[in-house]
C-alpha cells in the first residue's frame, strides 16, 4: 500500500465516523441481503455489533501509516472469528458490503482511486485475519487426533 492511498483511506473514512451509525445499518442490510447465511453467525440483536465493526475499522483506518503496529491485534480478530464460526470464504461478501456502504456514504468522493485504496486496505486485513485463522484450523485436526489417540490409541 502507497502512502497516498493510506492517506486516501483515512481521508475518506474520516467523512464516513460522523455517519458511522447510518453506515453499519447499510453496511448490515447489504451484507444479509447478499449473504443470507451469516445472518444466523450474528446475535439476534445487531445494536453492540455494529459499534464494534465502526470502531475496529476506526483502529485499523487510523493506524494504516504504522500497519506493523495492529497486525498483533487483526491477527488475534482473525483468530476470534474462527470461534464466531465465520469461513474463509464469508469474506467475499464482508468486503462487498463494505465498499457498496463506502460507496452510498461518500458519494462522489468515492473515486476509483479512493476504491481502489479501500479494496487494497481490506484484502490486507482479510488476509492477516484468514491468515491467522487456517494456523487455528490446521491445529484442530492434530489435537482432535491427540484426543482419539489418547482414548482409543
Ligand atoms: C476486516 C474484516 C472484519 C473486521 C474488521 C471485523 C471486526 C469485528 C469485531 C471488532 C468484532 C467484535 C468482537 C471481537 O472483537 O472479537 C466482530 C465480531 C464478529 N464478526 Fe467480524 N470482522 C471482520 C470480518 C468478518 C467476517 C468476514 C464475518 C463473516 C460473516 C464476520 C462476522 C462476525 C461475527 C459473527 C461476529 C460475532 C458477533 C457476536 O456474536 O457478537 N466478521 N467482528
Amino acid at each position: 500500500m502507497t502512502p497516498e492511498q493510506v492517506k486516501l483511506v483515512q481521508d475518506s473514512f474520516k467523512k464516513v465516523a460522523p455517519i458511522a451509525d447510518q453506515a453499519s445499518d447499510i453496511f448490515y442490510a447489504k451484507l444479509f441481503e447478499i449473504a443470507p447465511e451469516v445472518r444466523s453467525l450474528f446475535p439476534e440483536d445487531m445494536s453492540e455489533q455494529k459499534g464494534k465493526l465502526m470502531g475496529m475499522l476506526a483502529t485499523a483506518v487510523n493506524n494504516l501509516h504504522q500497519v506493523e503496529t495492529i497486525i498483533p491485534a487483526v491477527q488475534d480478530l482473525g483468530r476470534r472469528h474462527v470461534n464466531y464460526g465465520v469461513t474463509a470464504d464469508q469474506y467475499k461478501p464482508v468486503g462487498e458490503a463494505l465498499i457498496y456502504t463506502l460507496e452510498t456514504g461518500l458519494g462522489d468522493d468515492f473515486t476509483p482511486e479512493v476504491k481502489e485504496a479501500w479494496v487494497t486496505t481490506y484484502v490486507t486485513l482479510q488476509k492477516v485475519m484468514t491468515d491467522a485463522a487456517a494456523e487455528v484450523e490446521a491445529k484442530k485436526p492434530a489435537e482432535k487426533k491427540g484426543f482419539f489417540a489418547r482414548m482409543f490409541g
